[in-house]
């Protein structure tokens, strides 16, 4: 995977098109293409897209009739990035996007009708071995750290009745967020599963099978290869 500045082409949802990446940029993974498909946005919703990258699920809502999107991401030149996706692709007038942590930089007392919350959430010692994430950091040493810090502040945010969009998986401790995701959601559902394999490098380094060993991350088994499975939830905040 290159880490340069570039153009990734967008095969998901509302695609192809092209978006612009830097060297701080996450590329969308099979994870956003499964995002994208699950995504529900109605006419004239506000919309949150935290952990936003190259803003590619903010285009996406706004494509779909969204009347506010606002995208976060801690990399640092995400606003550049995601604000120049945006305008190539005619939504500028429509999303805003912020750089920081998490619902921090969100303007006081919004209140969104769909949330959208895909932070890094591997093991951090993932993370920095596959080189998928540009800062390689993942999303705490269980990858389960960030997107739970995430769930404790969603109701902050979105409107009673609104939806949440979370992916998950056996490349994390997912028991832990799924946990904390039925203590604030009253229904969670499952919407999107797919089996992804692992690079054989990954699967048999010494980071991986310590993560199996310590019962963190469930791998399964295909042939010779290994494969962990991505879930997208849908919860609903009454
Ligand atoms: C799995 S990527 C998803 C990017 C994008 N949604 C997509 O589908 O391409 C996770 C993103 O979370 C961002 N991130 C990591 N820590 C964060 C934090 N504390 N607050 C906001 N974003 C964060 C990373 O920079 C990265 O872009």
């Amino acid at each position: 995977m290159t880490t340069e500045t570039g153009t990734f082409k967008w095969k998901g949802r509302l695609g192809p098109f092209d978006l612009h990446v830097s060297e701080h940029t996450f590329r969308p993974s099979t994870i956003s293409v499964l995002l994208a498909d699950a995504l529900k946005v109605s006419e004239g919703d506000t919309v949150v897209d935290v952990g936003c990258g190259s803003g590619v699920l903010s285009i996406v809502a706004a494509k779909l009739g969204a009347a506010r999107v606002y995208g976060v991401d801690a990399a640092p030149d995400v606003v550049e990035v995601a604000s120049e996706n945006a305008s190539r692709h005619g939504v500028a007038n429509i999303t805003t996007f912020l750089q920081g942590d998490l619902f921090e930089p969100l303007p006081p007392g919004l209140q969104a009708d769909v949330v959208i919350g895909d932070v890094s959430g591997i093991p951090d010692l993932i993370a920095a071995e596959s080189g998928w994430f540009p800062s390689r950091e993942g999303g705490g040493p269980r990858g389960s750290e960030l997107p739970i810090r995430m769930l404790e502040g969603v109701q902050d945010v979105l409107r009673r009745g609104g939806r949440f969009f979370l992916p998950t998986g056996t490349l994390q401790d997912e028991a832990a967020i799924l946990e904390k995701a039925r203590s604030i959601f009253a229904k969670l559902t499952q919407v999107k599963e797919r089996a992804i394999p692992l690079p054989t490098s990954l699967s048999q380094s010494a980071e991986v099978l310590q993560l199996m060993k310590d019962r963190v991350i469930d791998l399964t088994s295909r042939g010779s290869r290994k494969l962990w499975t991505a879930r997208v939830w849908e919860g609903l905040l009454v």
